[in-house]
């Protein structure tokens, strides 16, 4: 478990970037984190230590974002999803052997998501992000393991 203190955006983006710059295909990285926590900044610099050169943007009416940099990127938003079929119903499942990583806001919705995506293939990561003042942010990066 890692944890970061972050008192701007510019400071998440960048500690997402160091922590982006070891991911490998087919890793995942679950989000937690409220509305305005920081998910989508996280995200930002996410892109960047994998080559995206395309601006980041919320993949809230999308459902899911793509970015092919060096390694793509599918960044998801499962805010209305609330059970597997749902999961299933957007595709999600077909992202998993794209040669990516996945990054998905409102992991929260399906608690039973992370252990399920450890499948010994992929590294699945929690980022918990908690508002702690206007700018400042708690940022935790956990390893799930089963
Ligand atoms: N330390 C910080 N880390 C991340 N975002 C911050 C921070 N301080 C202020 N912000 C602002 O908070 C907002 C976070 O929005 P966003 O990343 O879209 O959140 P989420 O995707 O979790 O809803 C942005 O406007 C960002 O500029
Ligand atoms: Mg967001």
């Amino acid at each position: 478990m890692s944890e970061f203190i972050s008192n701007s955006a510019e400071e998440t983006e960048k500690i997402a970037y160091d922590f982006g710059e070891k991911l490998m295909a087919g890793d995942i990285i679950l989000y937690k984190g409220d509305l305005g926590a920081g998910k989508t900044t996280f995200t930002k610099g996410l892109a960047k230590a994998l080559g995206v050169d395309d601006t980041v943007t919320s993949p809230t009416f999308a459902l899911v974002n793509e970015y092919y940099g060096k390694m793509p990127l599918f960044h998801f938003d499962l805010y209305r999803i609330v059970c597997f079929d749902d999961l299933y119903a957007i595709g999600f499942l077909d992202y998993l052997d794209r040669g990516g990583v996945i990054a998905a806001e409102w992991s929260e919705n399906i608690p039973a998501l992370a252990e399920e995506m450890c499948d010994g293939k992929r590294t699945v990561y929690s980022v918990c992000i908690e508002k702690t003042g206007d700018e400042s942010r708690k940022i935790l990066i956990d390893e799930v393991q089963l």
